[in-house]
């Protein structure tokens, strides 16, 4: 890199980000002992009631949620990351568990590249855990959605997660703060966009995350062949242990219908 250039998150430090040792204990962990929060179990048994359905997982990572279908009683489940480490270890998972579970290498931004995906028309998809908000670049994020809607049939369902920006009043002081700095170009040179987020945290690792607001992904939804169905905070679906609130904050859900 030319020294005068500043240091900017792209595709390739979240995946290394995600390939380093801390993170990938950290997922493992959760794939094998935590498996499915509370309010996912609820969103799934609803928005998911068909067990023979086609279903793809985005950024499956050590294969918590894909190894949490399989265990409710999926059968068609292929799932993806693109962060070699992580795969490994959900493959490993899968084999233990005796789980015939489609894994493959893949980034959700360039789909259409990838040869497991031709020809497939999912009944619906599934990007848990904040995934998607962690690609870098609006742009890139839309693009990701447009690749999952290319291979999905028409009335496809698809959940996924983003962490809101104003969820306490500690947060909304925090962010109008951040659009100070924004405004007056003093942000984090690493960061890209408005809301974006790149911190580090004792036993996860580095992480970036797109912080959205709720006018932003309905854009971004009708903009990628996804109709807005429902989108609720996690509290409201239920209360979550101890265990799941160490793992992961307060987030909101999201369930779109690939439009005809
Ligand atoms: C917070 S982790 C969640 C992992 C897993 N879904 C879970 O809930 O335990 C987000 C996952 O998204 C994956 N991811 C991020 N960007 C991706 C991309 N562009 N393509 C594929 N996977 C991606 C990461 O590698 C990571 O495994």
């Amino acid at each position: 890199m030319p020294a005068n250039k500043p240091f900017k998150i792209n595709r390739a430090v979240v995946r290394a980000d995600f390939n380093d040792l801390t993170a990938v204990v950290h997922y493992t962990r959760a794939a094998h002992s935590l498996g499915l929060w509370a309010s996912e179990r609820i969103l799934i048994d609803r928005y998911f009631p068909d067990k023979g359905a086609h279903l793809l997982e985005a950024g499956c990572g050590a294969g918590r949620v894909a190894m949490a279908l399989w265990e409710l009683g999926y059968r068609r489940l292929h799932a993806f990351d693109f962060a070699e480490e992580l795969l490994a270890q959900a493959q490993s998972l899968f084999i233990e568990r005796k789980a015939d579970i489609t894994l493959f290498h893949a980034d959700a931004t360039r789909l259409s590249l990838c040869h497991v995906m031709r020809d497939k028309a999912f009944d619906g998809a599934l990007f848990m855990f904040n995934g998607l908000m962690q690609i870098p670049l609006r742009r890139n994020r839309r693009r990701a959605l447009r690749q999952i809607a290319a291979v999905c049939k028409p009335g496809a369902t698809l959940l996924f997660t983003t962490h809101d920006r104003n969820s306490s009043a500690a947060e909304q002081a925090l962010w109008r703060l951040e659009a100070r700095r924004w405004a007056q170009g003093k942000q984090h040179p690493a960061l890209r966009e408005f809301g974006d987020r790149y911190f580090e945290e004792e036993g996860t690792g580095r992480t970036f995350m797109h912080l959205p607001d709720r006018a932003e992904i309905c854009a971004d939804l009708k903009a990628t062949g996804w109709a807005h169905v429902h989108d609720v905070l996690r509290r409201a679906v239920a209360s979550e242990s101890a265990a799941v609130r160490d793992f992961s904050d307060e987030c909101r859900f999201w369930i779109a219908r690939k439009a005809d």
